[in-house]
């Protein structure tokens, strides 16, 4: 009886309250009184790797490929035309090629270049585009002019040309000269063209062009919208920059982080082993200019609010592509890339009189980056990895005592790898365990528990890289990420053990893509947030402060057999006074919910709030670039009187409720 005085919730809207319900009411009780374990701050957040044209024709904002003619075929992503021979004794050591455009022998002849971009060059209409080469005079002479413009090939117009400025170069001596290009039109797909247009001959290196409206304005900055739907998630920790490519597919081409440092016109070109990876997805001008570099990564992590995760080779190349042991380096080899992560660490923290501290100023950022944590290794198994983890730590552990190392489980989330590896890195006492799974909804929806039983007196638990693949359907779709935001309530029950979660991957180009789902897509001017990314936002916006115990029949909610396919979680937010509630209905039926909070004052009321709801008419579809918001979080206000609230949670649905005390 007193239980159906207190059951004053009144809801607005679709959210018709208690009376319409038949089916059996699901009760959580939530302790409000006993905040448990604190959700860390670096709980929700983001993993980036180079993957899907992620950097380069993604996130890093150039728009010229190949632009220091560095690819092994050193006029790929170019056109050359007249008179053009490369050449490779330019002005930086580590990227020695160039162009020598020279006379065409005929006033009525063109020497000049055409460069295709990522899958075109992506501009728009109004906005100015800072167009940058190296340039000299290799015989001296009176100056030399270019034509640079920004062309539709495929127009069907009189003028194909739809932004024109004229370069004068004018010494014999290596400089970098810059113009401002102001398209008229928007265009997706435009090409860069650049005429010789007098007889003396020009010598060209790292001609460049990107956006002057990057994010926060660096000029070698970020693609905007890209850059700002990952800020808008506002992630704890930003993991970089892999994944496999921090392992390559042999040595030679993992990720070496100093060579993605200091002026961007001497960062080597890397190999990137996604161009090869997947043959049916082949991509053969798939490389990392390095430009989106460890200084940027750094400084985008800071710019976020978001704790910066480096991860670093241990020494072993991908074991997915190398099964001997030559392909590896010799655990007694190691010093140089123990060293590596030393430097890394100094590179982030140093004082500016340190070697790698001085670097990081001179590029721009005297204040250290205050690194915490660092990975070493990414998806590594056998004996082979703790051996050669071992020494990092070791190493590690003596200069840098405060930094917490993170240290791999394998590619797998069970199984003889994972079983082995556990205990190994208990054995060595690393501070965090990475965990990755790549799973069908099956595992999802058995895995709202994964975590309750593990060991509390060992590493805590980073959840680096996961995703829904849904069996047959390896592609976004609604109920993919219903079932991670289900999952999720298991890592945030547990946040005494799971420090960290970033799902995986991040970025997609949709003409460039070699692996899905993926967080958010875009082409050369659009880009669209799925349902994950909703999912993982959602989290990360309402992670509160502290655990809440939250139980159904005194059994935490995990989706287990007779709780009506629900998951839930319950946090507090201390500096907001909020309780906060998450429950995801993966079952096909409306769930009646009935949430009562105990241990408030008898006077105490919850004096209102807001629910937020994620759900789909079609649970096989997700947001596209034409139709970006087909799916949105909807929040209502609701209205809580008393210390209750019930409510009919509809089915393949995911729900944040946020009650204020
Ligand atoms: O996220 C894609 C890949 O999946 C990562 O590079 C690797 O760590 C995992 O196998």
């Amino acid at each position: 009886m007193k239980k159906k005085q207190l059951f004053m919730a009144v809801t607005f809207g679709v959210l018709t309250g208690a009376a319409t319900m038949q089916a059996q009411t699901n009760e959580f009780v939530i302790q409000s009184h006993k905040p448990g374990a604190p959700i860390q701050p670096t709980m929700y957040g983001l993993f980036f790797e180079d993957i899907n044209y992620a950097a380069d024709g993604g996130l890093y904002a150039e728009l010229v490929k190949n632009r220091s003619f560095e690819f092994p075929q050193h006029l790929m992503g170019w056109n050359s035309f007249g008179n053009v021979t490369v050449k490779d004794d330019g002005p930086f050591d580590r990227n020695p090629h160039y162009v020598r455009l020279a006379y065409p022998g005929h006033d009525q002849k063109y020497t000049g270049l055409d460069n295709e971009g990522y899958f075109g060059i992506g501009v728009k209409a109004g906005e100015a585009y800072r167009f940058s080469v190296w340039a000299r005079l290799p015989e001296g002479g009176t100056n030399s002019s270019l034509r640079i413009e920004l062309v539709d090939i495929h127009s069907m117009e009189e003028q194909q040309a739809f932004a024109t400025a004229n370069l004068t170069i004018d010494s014999k001596e290596w400089k970098k000269y810059q113009l401002i290009l102001n398209p008229t039109v928007t265009q997706p797909k435009a090409t860069l063209r650049i005429f010789l247009t007098s007889k003396t001959t020009v010598d060209l290196e790292h001609i460049s062009l990107f956006p002057v409206d990057t994010w926060k304005g660096h000029e070698n900055g970020l693609r905007k919208d890209l850059a700002q739907a990952l800020a808008d998630v506002k992630p704890g920790v930003f993991r970089f920059p892999g994944g496999c490519i921090v392992e390559g597919t042999d040595l030679a081409t993992r990720y070496n982080w100093k060579n993605s440092v200091g002026p961007v016109e001497n960062r080597p070109l890397n190999e990137n082993r996604w161009e090869y990876t997947f043959p049916h997805r082949f991509f053969p001008d798939y490389y990392q200019s390095y430009g989106l570099g460890f200084f940027e990564f750094f400084q985008l992590s800071e710019e976020m609010g978001a704790e910066p995760l480096p991860v670093l080779s241990c020494g072993l190349a991908c074991q997915f592509q190398n099964n001997t042991p030559d392909a590896h380096v010799p655990v007694n080899d190691l010093d140089s890339y123990v060293q590596d992560a030393l430097d890394l660490i100094e590179f982030a923290n140093g004082d500016v009189t340190t070697t790698w501290g001085k670097l990081r100023a001179d590029m721009g950022h005297p204040a250290p980056f205050h690194l915490k944590f660092i990975a070493i290794g990414n998806e590594q198994w056998g004996e082979e990895y703790p051996e050669h983890l071992e020494p990092f730590i070791t190493a590690i552990r003596k200069v840098y005592p405060q930094i917490q190392i993170i240290g791999s489980a394998g590619p797998n989330s069970e199984g003889e790898q994972f079983d082995y590896l556990w205990p190994e890195m208990k054995r060595l006492k690393v501070d965090l365990v990475d965990e990755h799974f790549y799973r069908p909804e099956s595992w999802f929806l058995s895995q709202g528990a994964r975590y309750d039983s593990y060991d509390r007196k060992g590493p805590k638990v980073f959840a680096g890289e996961y995703a829904c693949h849904g069996q047959g359907k390896k592609w976004n779709h609604f109920n993919a990420s219903l079932l991670e935001a289900a999952f999720m309530t298991g890592l945030e029950r547990n946040a005494d053990l799971v420090h960290m979660a970033t799902y995986a991957p991040l970025f997609a180009h949709v003409e460039g893509w070699q692996w899905r789902p993926d967080m958010i897509w875009f082409d050369n001017l659009r880009s669209v947030r799925t349902v994950s990314y909703y999912v993982q936002q959602l989290y990360a916006t309402h992670a509160g402060t502290h655990v809440l115990p939250l139980t159904m029949n005194k059994q935490a909610v995990t989706g287990a057999d007779g709780q009506n396919g629900l998951f839930a979680s319950a946090v507090c937010d201390k500096n907001k006074n909020e309780i906060i509630v998450k429950v995801a209905n993966t079952s096909d039926q409306p769930q009646p919910l009935r949430l009562v909070f105990n241990g408030m004052k008898k006077k105490e009321t919850l004096s209102g709030g807001r629910r937020i709801l994620l759900q789909a008419t079609d649970p096989d579809k997700d947001n596209t670039l034409d139709h970006p918001t087909a799916i949105l979080p909807q929040e209502a206000s609701i209205v809580v009187s008393g210390q209750e609230y019930s409510t009919e949670l509809p089915p393949k649905t995911f729900a944040v409720y946020v009650f204020t005390r």
